[in-house]
């Protein structure tokens, strides 16, 4: 029975996080469905850039030695405790695709190959139907380094493909399309018993739900900060390496930043230890500034607060657009609860992208993916149930009426 809204307010009411909203900066008349893709704004993050411009102004080159140059660990740091990391194990730097290649780099560096052998590991794993850049850095890393990729397709099992020639493996914790939730532990353990590694990809799980690295028993992750982790367009990524996984090889991309002694321009390489091997270049302070208003403000966050009201938000979607869905030939393939991230997404073929465009067109933000489907990303710090339930209204009301026709929804943006 959908509920109504004196009711989904008397939820707003009794709400743990309610008090979070007040914090982010929505435009007026939005619902933000889309923070699975960018987060929105935390306000404190414009006191932050303003703050880190003024500084540059003052400080100019100075401003290195005042909390520029250690922000990746600094930053990762403050980002450990929502994935259950230790200090010390997570850096904040770059992009997944760059991070991933890194990885790659350093675990098969790590795994060694004897002059004049054949290496034992020669194949790289990634998963059909994974976010394409996973696919893409796995592909473009055995072309230049001579390994062989292959590709687990979507829906078939890891067993069948995880044979004692496989190096390592990059999978996503969170399927980005179809929100899919998978058991890292057991999957960690598997793959270790095999005697490869795998790289996580938490693009679609940090911040959306509790992590918990060290249980899991991962030794290597990526994930990035612009989505639920409210970092701003474009903010750096993060790696982790568990601690005992640290010091052991080169990574790849052997920038001066990496190196033990970057000023002290040697000519050689020499790997920094700990997690700052894994820097590369110059990163952005700008950047971090921002970022670093968000994690502070993530750390008030109760991750189990946030994933009970996130799978309720979700549950109260759905539940009120139950009854329509199926007339207008629209299937919901989000997995049930214990399966799923924080998204909720709709199959559409033929007018998916229309319906999302019209929607925005009411102030409701989602998104849309080829091959038909509408995602819609639940972020539990700024939404509330009110919301959740009102864009179900938009939606009912825009398949009803037939909105999605007209012709200003087929035109395609060059992002979607
Ligand atoms: C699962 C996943 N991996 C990687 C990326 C992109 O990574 P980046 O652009 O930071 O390299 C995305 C972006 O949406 C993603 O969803």
């Amino acid at each position: 029975m959908p509920l109504t809204l004196d009711e989904v307010r008397e939820q707003d009411r009794q709400d743990p996080l309610a008090p979070f909203r007040s914090r982010f900066a929505l435009p007026q008349g939005t619902i933000y469905l889309d923070g699975n893709s960018l987060g929105a704004q935390p306000s404190a993050a414009v006191g932050a850039v303003d703050g880190l411009m003024a500084q540059w102004r003052d400080s100019l080159i100075q401003g290195w030695n005042q909390g520029w140059f250690d922000a990746p660990e600094r930053l990762g740091d403050r980002l450990a405790p929502l994935l259950g990391a230790a200090p010390g194990e997570v850096l904040v730097t770059d992009t997944i695709t760059h991070n991933i290649f890194k990885l790659l780099g350093y675990i098969v560096e790590g795994q060694g190959i004897t002059e004049g052998q054949e290496r034992a590991r020669p194949v790289i794993l990634s998963e059909g139907g994974n976010f394409p850049t996973d696919g893409y850095i796995a592909q473009g890393f055995c072309r230049f380094g001579g390994f062989e990729h292959r590709v687990v397709p979507e829906g078939e099992a890891l067993d069948t493909y995880l044979d004692a020639r496989v190096a390592a493996v990059v999978l996503s914790q969170v399927h980005y399309r179809t929100g899919r939730l998978r058991d890292m532990a057991a999957i960690t353990r598997q793959v270790h018993a095999s005697g490869a590694e795998v790289i996580w990809d938490l693009a679609h799980s940090a911040g959306a739900l509790p992590v918990d690295l060290t249980a899991c028993g991962v030794r290597y992750a990526v994930g990035c900060s612009y989505k639920y982790l409210n970092g701003g367009p474009g903010a750096p990524a993060f790696l982790y390496v568990r601690h005992d996984c640290q010091g052991q090889a080169w990574q790849p991309l052997s920038g001066w930043l990496g190196h033990a002694a970057p000023f002290a321009f040697e000519a050689d390489y020499d790997p920094a230890p700990g997690i700052s091997r894994f820097r590369t270049g110059t990163h952005s302070p700008l950047a971090f500034a921002a970022l670093e208003a968000s994690l502070t403000l993530w750390q008030e966050v109760d991750l189990g607060q946030l994933r009970r009201k996130s799978q309720r938000l979700i549950e109260l979607f759905r539940e009120s657009l139950s009854d329509c869905l199926g007339e207008h030939g629209i299937s919901d393939i989000t997995p049930e609860e214990a399966q799923r991230g924080s998204q909720v997404g709709l199959v559409e073929r033929e007018h998916g992208y229309a319906i999302v465009q019209a929607l925005i067109a009411r102030g409701v933000i989602g998104d849309y993916r080829e091959p038909g489907l509408m995602r819609f990303g639940f972020a539990p710090l700024y939404l509330s149930h009110e919301d959740v339930w009102r864009a179900a209204q938009h939606l009912r009301e825009v398949l009803a009426e037939g909105e999605y026709l007209a012709l200003r929804f087929q035109q395609r943006g060059a992002v979607t």
